[in-house]
């Protein structure tokens, strides 16, 4: 064997520590898609190397090779309802968490729409104790805005919460609206003070109440659109956008469901205000005329809206004027969907069929493109989008120093789904019957397997609560 030089005996001692090292000839990387090889030590990125570099490492380090299929980095779903405390005959966080590793996401950020709702520094820190032990993949929480309180977000404790959600509209599962304008002023003000980044469900309560006071009762599902219509969304998004242009506050605008407000967003944005949005999987993959046949399963908050609307949602995707993709994962029971309309609570069970279904949309609405193309844009939205909005560290991205958590995904498998696959607690999906393209083989979350497909088994539940360093919150995001 040739003498080694000197930074070749450091690696190869570096080497001796390895745990793992992954071999694929598509790695989805900041730089691009690849063939490459992932070092893993402690549950980290070592290094990213060509394959065609001389291979120090010892033999007894163990290997997987990704073969054919991407891999990509551990997926952040930044909008779910895990909905611990208190909710959890609709989900928990051992099945909330299955379901998010068999869709290749290894980090969710969950909502505090709860009972009790998570309005405090204490709630959070009591929620991530209650979660500990119980979740397959690392997690952040939005704090919960108290609209009797919005002043408490000037001083939000970073390492506790770096977001907070804001009700602007209510239905069944929204506890805390704020329907005070003087309120909502005063939380924008206050989130810039502390540097919080607002996500929003930004829809109009005063319009809807006037609806439901002319109208009564919805009694079929095409009544309820009705009285959920896109102008709630789209005034309600002009008054977050002149609080924005007023305040600086950050503001990320969730499940986005009308070209209208893509448009104002979009807009906004290009001027240079601190504005963002969410498209969600269900605004992606479903229209007003699947609701006709499906019922209580679209039945969503904000609704899902016309075919124009989901284009202009897509062409959002393509043209990257959406930061990211949620799967706003918000479970009900088979006995509480199937109620009167009025009484149906809105949500659907998401994070699983998330990355494969927008795939799956990608791959049908554009056909010729070229999968890298197509990859790098679902990682930008449902990995790097999410990690730099909402500045989680070691996460988004395969570069050496990240956590290792790393996604196995064959982009041509096609499969249908059926309730048998559904991890959810409520065990039921939307996505029933729908020709999937696109799966997800293997989930390793820092180095270790979470989700094989292959045997259908899941690792530990050591997710971990990621705080958020000083150091981490300096940095600023896209
Ligand atoms: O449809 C929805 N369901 N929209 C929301 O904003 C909340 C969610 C839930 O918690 O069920
Ligand atoms: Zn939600």
């Amino acid at each position: 064997m040739a003498e080694l030089n000197e930074t070749e005996l450091n690696k190869a001692e570096l080497n001796e520590n390895l745990d793992l090292v992954v071999t694929a000839r598509r790695l989805v990387t900041p730089e691009g898609v690849r063939p490459g090889r992932v070092l893993i030590a402690g549950g980290r990125v070592l290094a990213v190397e060509d394959v065609d570099d001389a291979d120090t490492v010892p033999a007894s380090v163990p290997r997987m090779d990704a073969g054919d299929h991407y891999v990509l980095p551990g997926l952040i779903d930044s909008h779910v309802h895990f909905r611990t405390p208190g909710l959890t005959h609709k989900e928990d966080w051992e099945h909330g968490s299955r379901a998010a590793v068999a869709g290749g996401f290894t980090t969710v950020m969950d909502m505090p729409n709860t009972v009790p709702p998570t309005l405090t520094e204490e709630a959070v820190r009591e929620k991530a104790a209650m979660i500990a032990g119980h979740s397959l993949v690392d997690h952040r929480f939005h704090i919960g805005l108290d609209p009797e309180r919005p002043e408490l977000l000037a001083t939000l404790d970073p390492e506790v919460a770096t977001s907070a959600k804001v009700f602007m509209a209510g239905h069944h599962t929204a506890p805390t609206v704020v329907r005070d304008p003087v309120a909502l002023e005063k939380a924008f003000v206050a989130a810039a003070e502390g540097g919080v980044q607002l996500v929003l469900h930004a829809e109009d309560d005063l319009l809807f109440q006037l609806l439901d006071g002319w109208w009564g009762d919805p009694e079929n599902y095409r009544e309820y659109e009705a009285r959920r219509p896109r102008s709630g969304g789209i005034a309600a998004v002009a008054r977050v956008i002149e609080l924005v242009r007023r305040h600086g506050t950050k503001a990320h605008i969730l499940h986005l469901s009308s070209a209208e407000e893509a448009d104002l967003v979009s807009a906004a944005r290009a001027a240079g205000l601190p504005v963002s949005f969410e498209v969600t999987g269900h605004h992606l993959s479903f229209t007003d005329e699947d609701t006709k046949r499906l019922g209580a399963r679209t039945r969503l908050s904000p609704s899902i809206r016309q075919q124009a609307d989901q284009d202009r949602l897509w062409e959002a995707l393509r043209s990257g004027h959406s930061a990211t993709i949620g799967s706003d994962h918000a479970p009900h029971t088979v006995e509480e969907k199937t109620q009167t309309v009025q009484k149906s609570p809105p949500g659907l069970p998401g994070v699983q069929e998330l990355a494969v279904g927008v795939w799956t949309g990608m791959r049908r609405r554009w056909p010729d493109e070229n999968p890298d193309v197509a990859v790098a844009r679902l990682v930008r939205h449902l990995a790097e989008g999410p990690a730099d909005l909402f500045r989680l560290p070691g996460k988004g991205r395969i570069v050496p120093g990240a956590d290792a958590d790393l996604v196995f995904f064959a982009p041509d498998a096609t499969w249908m789904l059926s309730a048998h696959d559904v991890r959810a607690k409520c065990g039921w999906s939307a996505y029933e019957g729908w020709t999937m393209t696109g799966r997800v083989e293997r989930t390793l979350r820092a180095g270790k397997v979470v989700w094989d497909a292959a045997t259908g088994e899941f690792g530990d539940y050591d997710g971990r609560w990621l705080s958020c360093a000083p150091a981490a919150v300096e940095t600023e995001g896209v």
